[in-house]
């Protein structure tokens, strides 16, 4: 069964908006079988965002992904990483549909209250940086 890495982002955060955007996804029917809650530190954020090390945005991403706490989480489903990707939105919010947790949430292109990983690949190499084998659960 596919996994997915989700976080919530510290804007979502500040907001109070974490458990209703874990609530969504549950709802949804994808199967929560990791979750923390932990504040990223800087060698964590450049290794999560690797891929955007050359990009303008790089270290604004690092420093808003560190600048307060984030629920990393596991889910799990049939096609839960592009079904994820769906059910979060365009990385935009302004170009994000309603009824997806950006359009819904979002504030503007940095503060998009949700990370989803992108592949199946990514979401292996992304999984295992917050989580051991034993904090993911068989049930
Ligand atoms: P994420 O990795 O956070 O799930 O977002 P994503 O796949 O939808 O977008 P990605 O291209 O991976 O970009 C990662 C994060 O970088 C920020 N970003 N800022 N200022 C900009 O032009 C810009 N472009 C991207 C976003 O916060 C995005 O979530
Ligand atoms: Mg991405």
């Amino acid at each position: 069964m596919e996994q997915s890495l989700i976080l919530v982002k510290p804007d979502a955060m500040e907001r109070g908006l974490a458990g209703t955007i874990i609530a969504r996804l549950e709802g949804q029917g994808f199967k929560l079988v990791a979750m923390k809650m932990l504040r990223m530190d800087r060698l964590l954020a450049e290794r999560h965002y690797d891929v955007h090390r050359d990009k303008p945005f790089f270290k604004g991403l690092v420093e808003f992904i560190t600048s307060g706490p984030i629920v990393a989480a596991v889910f799990e489903g049939e096609n839960a990483v592009s079904g994820l990707r769906k059910a979060m939105g365009s990385t935009d919010p302004a170009k994000a549909a309603k009824g997806t947790i950006r359009g819904d949430f979002g504030q503007n292109i940095e503060r998009n209250v949700i990370h989803g990983s992108d592949s199946v690949e990514t979401a292996e190499k992304e999984i295992r940086l917050f989580f051991s084998g034993a904090e993911i659960f068989s049930y």
